[in-house]
């Protein structure tokens, strides 16, 4: 058996993040395999994965293509040093990467998540300002309701309460466009036609602090912890334009919309719109060994890596782990499924099917609301008792009761299937998911 069984007596010494400590080790739900669409459970029930797993396992679960890979990995080259040396994998890894990318976004940086890749993109926007003799630059502009990790300059950018209120004031100089849920975007199934003009708030920004003194405006292309917010018609282009105007960097969190998650490659490519800076993480390993990246664009690179010394070191950042021999095999590996398999085209051909499912979910009382792209899509449920988040708490266990698991963001169910899933499974999917929001 390759899964280690839960031999433990104790529950308790694990901190789990984001996790109801208590409520989780009185009634636990453990996990003990995976495979394709489906998880199975200590109780040796079959669950249904309805979101990729934290939107990460986009080619399905044990896909032993990957296994091998990493397998053969370890036994040749378990570590290399990252500083000043180097091993194959992650030089082809970039090759790759810099050839599917949108624009010139040629350059990659590793991490080991998403939340490093946050802040990694927030360093390297700051240090190309100070490169180019710009370094007043220094405010950075998020948006309320944005979800970019959890590290300091990510719940510093982002805007969601409770990831932000216990941790003081984070970053200096930061300020927040408001975010595009709009009250008339009611059931809208992709762009909402209207809120282009949310992203006159840049330029809000510009006139009272100065376009000269902004590094970058960093946002989701899909805003997706939050709920799936997708960006109205023209937001993100004229977002675009005012970077431009300013010389502002523009990044794109596609942590989540990377990978075929939209039906096309990457979020930039579904919107028509490239960022000058991009962060990757989850899907680009199919969620097997931790790994994030940041691609940035030939202007980025040439003018941080042209302004040091010759023979020195021109960005003092990076990780232990950065583009280790094991994660750039996984990651490898996983990019010739997505060739193989054909994902992103995959994802674009059950797009309809998806979200037909999903709006089919309208006439379910306790759905107050339901939004959706691509392979992605949320249903707000209504608080319970005035309460948030009582009823995703109730429903995360019934879910799971039924054999189905969803990504519950407070009240809002976030729906985003592998993209292997095949008719059958969607249909699966929300014929469970109504089973259970129909008792509310
Ligand atoms: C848009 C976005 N950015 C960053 C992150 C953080 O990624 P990680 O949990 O790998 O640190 C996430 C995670 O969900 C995300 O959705």
């Amino acid at each position: 058996m390759n899964v280690v069984p839960l031999t433990s007596n104790s529950l308790e010494q694990h901190w789990m993040p984001f996790t109801a400590n208590r409520a989780f080790k009185a009634k636990p739900r453990i996990i003990t395999g995976a495979k394709g669409m489906y998880y199975t459970t200590d109780r040796g029930e079959t669950v249904l994965d309805g979101s990729a797993g934290l939107f990460c396992v986009a080619a399905g679960h044990g896909r032993p293509e990957i296994a091998e890979a990493v397998g053969r990995t370890l036994n040749e080259i378990d570590y290399a040093p990252p500083f000043q040396h180097g091993h194959p994998m992650s030089f082809e890894l970039s090759r790759r990467l810099a050839s599917e990318l949108p624009g010139d976004l040629n350059y990659l940086f590793y991490t080991n998540s998403g939340s490093e890749s946050v802040d990694t993109a927030l360093k390297i926007a700051l240090a190309y300002h100070r490169c180019r003799g710009e370094g007043q630059r220094q405010r950075l502009i998020g948006r309320e309701g944005a979800y970019h990790g959890v590290n300091f300059g990510g719940i510093s950018v982002a805007g969601i309460l409770n990831n932000r209120k216990a941790y003081g004031v984070g970053l200096p100089g930061v300020a927040h466009m408001r975010h595009t849920k709009l009250p008339e975007h009611e059931y809208v199934r992709g762009e909402p036609e209207t809120g282009a003009e949310l992203a006159e708030d840049l330029a809000r920004f510009c006139q009272l602090h100065g376009g000269e003194n902004i590094a970058a405006v960093i946002v989701e292309p899909i805003a997706g912890s939050i709920g799936c917010l997708v960006p109205p018609k023209g937001y993100l282009q004229r977002l675009r334009e005012i970077c431009d105007e300013h010389h502002i960097l523009l990044i794109f969190d596609e942590v989540i919309c990377g990978f075929g998650r939209t039906g096309k490659p990457f979020g930039a490519d579904a919107f028509g719109v490239v960022p000058d800076i991009m962060t990757m993480a989850k899907a680009l390993t199919n969620g097997v060994v931790p790994m994030g990246a940041v691609a940035v664009s030939d202007k980025v690179y040439e003018t941080v890596t042209e302004a040091a010394p010759e023979n020195a070191v021109e960005l003092f950042h990076g990780y232990t782990y950065s583009g280790c021999p094991v994660a750039s095999a996984a990651a490898l590996a996983t990019r010739d499924i997505f060739a193989q398999d054909q994902l992103v085209e995959r994802a674009a051909q059950m797009t309809p099917t998806f979200l037909d499912a999903l709006f089919s979910m309208k006439d379910v009382p306790v759905i107050e609301n339901i939004r959706g792209y691509g392979m992605i899509g949320a249903m707000d449920l209504a608080t319970l008792n005035g309460t948030p988040g009582q009823r995703g708490a109730r429903v995360i266990q019934e879910f799971y009761d039924a054999g189905v698991m969803t990504k519950m963001t407070g009240d809002c169910a976030l729906v985003s299937p592998p993209l292997v899933a095949e008719e059958g499974h969607i249909d699966e999917l929300f014929t469970k998911l109504r089973q259970v929001l129909s008792t509310h």
